[in-house]
């Protein structure tokens, strides 16, 4: 049987999982992908003590990156810095490179292939967008016939967690987080789940493979979860939604738009069905129609899982090498793309209010779909302003944004307008 050598770097959550997996079920690995992989070096900043197998441990990240005997240096230490110059260090001493790290491919994917390029060898990430569950491959193998038109996918595991705790037990948002981090499925920050900097570094590192974009997640509009609260959960749910975090990658031409937001979701979507950790991707293609991928996305198991499929790959000689990088097309921030859309504000309880605010709609030739607004309690007679939900038909970010400027210019409004996005059948 072949054999295949690698250096493990990082032994947090997803390094353990690796090592565990590694040592102790090599006989699943040997029998499904014909090959033995031995774990020459560990690199653990904490030392023997963190590794709780009989391995070769140094703290010094680089020494592994320097080690001649090591063929695939695994980078389970996330960030950017240390990450960056250790996977750089190891390109250059010849080694193929697999990591979970989706900022470090989002910000510097496009050096860092090039330099891989220039010495040879490859950069495995599948582990870097929906962990356990394989869309890269999908992306760039078993989707390789077709032309993507574009991707709309829950990329968050934590978010999806937080959002599904929510509504369907009713949990605070800081309890269903806390369980989230429990379950090891929140970054070690975990702010960058939580105001969807994490799934939008995922969209455009699928953007990058899905329509040949340059890796630029500056150019990645996004926003999270936190301004979704338990009442817009139950409005959505009363009106045939559910509220998820929806990254969307679309081309028209050659410009491609990329973003992650709240979004209202229909619940007759296969989306919508999508609960707790989950992850799901589904993918457009011209001619084929759309494929769906379901599956774990975080936490340590199903990430060590695309880790270890990736080392698999690489010992069978690793990916196909497209001439894409020739022709890449652009990134915009202003997406054209319109949404139905769901606006939350508090209207004065007052006659001609309504009429107010559905002709401020009206005037911009904006149709108004549903309208929500709930008689006060028999004890709330005298409240001075009252939520009412619209659902209007499609606009774009920028115009969206507008209207909710328009309706918080007017005195019948408070100045707290909450809108968000509905997931059309594209
Ligand atoms: N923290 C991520 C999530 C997992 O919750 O989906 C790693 O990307």
């Amino acid at each position: 049987m072949k054999s295949i050598k690698v250096g493990v770097c990082g032994v947090g959550n997803v390094g353990g999982a690796v090592l565990e997996t590694l040592t102790n079920s090599p006989k699943i690995i040997e029998n499904n992908g014909g090959v033995k992989i031995n774990i020459i070096q560990v690199g653990a900043r904490k030392g023997k003590s963190a590794v709780p197998f009989d391995l070769n441990v140094t703290t010094d990240l680089m020494d592994v990156a320097n080690n001649p005997e090591v063929e695939v240096l695994i980078e389970l230490i996330g960030g950017c810095d240390l990450a960056k110059d250790l996977v750089e260090k190891a390109i250059r001493n010849g080694k193929h490179i697999v990591t979970a790290n989706k900022a470090l491919i989002a910000t510097h994917g496009d050096e860092l292939f090039e330099l891989a390029k220039e010495h040879n060898v490859q950069i495995g990430f599948e582990a870097s967008v929906a962990g356990g569950t394989p869309v890269i491959k999908a992306l760039r193998e078993g989707l390789v016939a077709n032309k993507v038109n574009w991707f709309a996918g829950i990329l968050n595991g934590t978010t999806n967690f937080i959002l599904s705790k929510m509504s369907e037990d009713q949990s605070s948002f800081e309890n269903a987080l806390k369980e989230a981090q429990d379950l090891g499925l929140a970054e070690a920050d975990p702010t960058m789940d939580v105001d969807g900097t994490d799934a939008a570094q995922k969209a455009s590192i699928l953007s990058a493979l899905a329509f040949n974009t340059p890796h630029n997640f500056e150019l990645v509009s996004y926003g999270g979860i936190e301004s979704v609260s338990p009442e817009d959960i139950a409005y959505a749910s009363d009106l045939g939604y559910s509220i998820k975090h929806i990254a969307y990658g679309s081309i028209e031409e050659n410009e491609v738009c990329v973003s992650a937001y709240p979004t209202l979701v229909s619940n007759d979507q296969l989306l919508s069905q999508v609960g707790m950790q989950m992850n799901a991707l589904e993918i457009y293609c011209e001619g084929l129609g759309s494929t769906v991928y379901y599956g774990p996305g975080a936490g340590p198991k199903p990430t060590a899982s695309a880790v270890i499929a990736d080392i698999v790959d690489l010992s069978n000689g690793g990916w196909p090498v497209s001439d894409k990088n020739e022709s890449k097309n652009c990134l915009s921030k202003e997406s054209q793309q319109g949404f139905s859309r769901y606006f939350n504000l508090n209207i004065k309880n007052e006659a001609g209010a309504i009429a107010k605010v559905s002709s401020l709609f009206a005037d911009r030739n904006i149709s108004i779909e549903a309208l929500i607004q709930n008689e006060p309690k028999a004890n709330q007679t005298d409240l001075t302003h009252v939520p009412v939900v619209i659902i209007s038909g499609p606009l774009t970010d920028e115009k969206a944004f507008e209207v909710s400027k328009d309706l918080e210019s007017i005195e019948e409004t408070t100045q707290s307008i909450k809108q968000f996005r509905i997931h059309n059948a594209l």
